[in-house]
């Protein structure tokens, strides 16, 4: 464990945020003996065993920066895209209120996949090949003027603006790319469609690398491998993440040396030369591409269910790490992180019909039996009571539950994880088998 310390005890903590990442990010604070209080905005039913849940939206920036004022929140960590993008950190910031995450301009490095695309060339950062047009239109003169190459090409075509994990279509040839820029405003809503981005396709393994940074310095976290496709073997439409595994293997340390030389130190460098320092969770999309990682995309915040696995293996107060990231120069800190041994995996278990319209409302059964098999942890997502006072938990939401392990290697983990997920049941209940294999 880190010797690190800093900051006073007595803490009250604010998260942001309602899905199994904030279950995740409220679980390592309210293990720390630094937190006395620690609420969730909004939170979700599995949440509110470890922290006070308040019904206010991510969205809802005045009324997050009058509950923190109020009641005195001396420090509150943002788990979502939603509120960097209207500028939560600088609101709170205004207010003296202490906050982690990146300011609203950083944040656009999410916010717009045009401004991402800009500030990667900018800054000769590794990436595929683009075009930002400003219409439907411009966006398919541009693919037939040949230069995303023939009709058989594939390409990515990117709705500009954030749309939860739903606004980009890899699109197999021209055809299917221009049904993909007529049909994006329809799929992800105007605004943030009203710009399209597109990509050269790119092939190779992906990978999501995640730092902490405070504005110059970083700290990388365990690298991990999302499994966004709804379906075993990488089949079905896109969702917000099936199942993340933490493992040595999934990228070669040359290859991790080249990812921090060419792409994470060249994007802080970049931030300060521009006028935003990153402070936050840097959260990279990587394709390893047969010459080199190359940046699919920015997120300015924890992934889900990334931060799952990620955490479960976090053995350093993550209140200190925070301490250090707002301290201005958290060098000493970062160097000093520690990480538990071996391997983790969360698979996700989902409603029926997730990810397009997901049924809510079944009885979830076997959480417990499923908490008892050992390294294992349960993360709620999209959980509620049938009512206040209800023993049951209902489903809520899409992605309903991550369970997640921790084990001295892969196999370990996912064994576990497993063993763990057939404990548990609900009507309509959808996970993906295959997961880190
Ligand atoms: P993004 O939200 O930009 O990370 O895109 C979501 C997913 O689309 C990525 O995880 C990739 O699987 C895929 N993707 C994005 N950009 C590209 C690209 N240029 N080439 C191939 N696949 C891509
Ligand atoms: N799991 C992908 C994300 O959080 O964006």
């Amino acid at each position: 464990m880190s010797s690190y310390s800093y900051g006073e005890d007595n803490m009250k903590v604010l998260v942001i945020g309602s899905g199994g990442r904030e279950h995740a990010l409220c679980s390592s604070f309210a293990s720390s003996p630094k937190v006395t209080r620690l609420f969730c905005a909004n939170g979700n039913a599995g949440i509110a065993e470890v922290a006070e849940c308040v019904a206010i939206r991510p969205d809802d920036i005045a009324g997050l920066v009058d509950f923190a004022m109020t009641e005195l929140i001396d420090l509150t960590f943002v788990g979502g895209e939603t509120s960097l993008a209207l500028g939560v950190v600088d609101e709170f910031e205004a207010r003296g209120l202490r906050i982690i995450g990146p300011y609203r301009r950083a944040a656009e490095l999410e916010a717009s996949k045009a401004f991402a695309k800009d500030f990667m060339r900018r800054h000769s950062i590794p990436t595929a090949a683009y075009f930002n047009a400003d219409s439907s239109d411009n966006a398919v003169m541009e693919l037939e003027s040949g230069r995303f190459g023939d009709a058989s090409s594939p390409v990515v075509v990117k709705a500009d603006g954030l749309a939860a994990g739903k606004g980009v279509v890899v699109a197999a040839n021209r055809a299917e790319a221009i049904d993909a820029i007529r049909g994006m405003a329809g799929l992800v809503g105007g605004d943030a469609a009203e710009k399209i981005v597109l990509e050269e396709c790119l092939f190779g393994k992906e990978v999501s690398i995640l730092s902490f940074a405070d504005g110059e310095n970083f700290a990388l976290m365990p690298v991990t491998r999302d499994h966004k496709r709804v379906g075993e073997g990488d089949t079905g439409p896109n969702t917000g993440g099936m199942g993340t595994i933490t493992d040595g293997s999934l990228i070669d340390p040359l290859v991790l040396e080249a990812v921090v030389n060419s792409i994470i130190r060249p994007t802080l460098r970049g931030c300060i030369a521009e006028g935003f320092p990153f402070r936050g969770i840097l959260f990279l999309g990587i394709m390893l591409t047969a010459t080199g990682p190359k940046l699919l995309e920015y997120n300015v915040r924890f992934g889900d269910p990334e931060t799952q696995a990620i955490l479960v293996r976090l053995e350093t107060d993550l209140v200190d790490i925070c301490e250090a990231m707002l301290s201005g120069d958290a060098s000493q800190a970062f160097s000093s992180i520690s990480w538990r041994q071996g391997s983790s995996a969360c698979v996700v278990l989902a409603s029926q019909n997730y990810p397009s319209k997901p049924r809510t409302g079944d009885v979830i059964s076997g959480i417990d039996l499923a908490t008892r098999v050992p390294n294992v942890t349960i993360f709620h997502a999209g959980t509620a009571r049938s009512t206040d006072a209800s023993p049951e938990f209902i489903t809520s939401g899409g992605r309903v539950l991550g369970v997640t392990a921790t084990g001295d290697d892969l196999a370990s983990a996912i064994r576990s994880t497993y063993q763990a997920a057939s404990q548990i049941s609900f009507a309509g209940m959808h996970f993906r088998r295959d997961i880190g294999r």
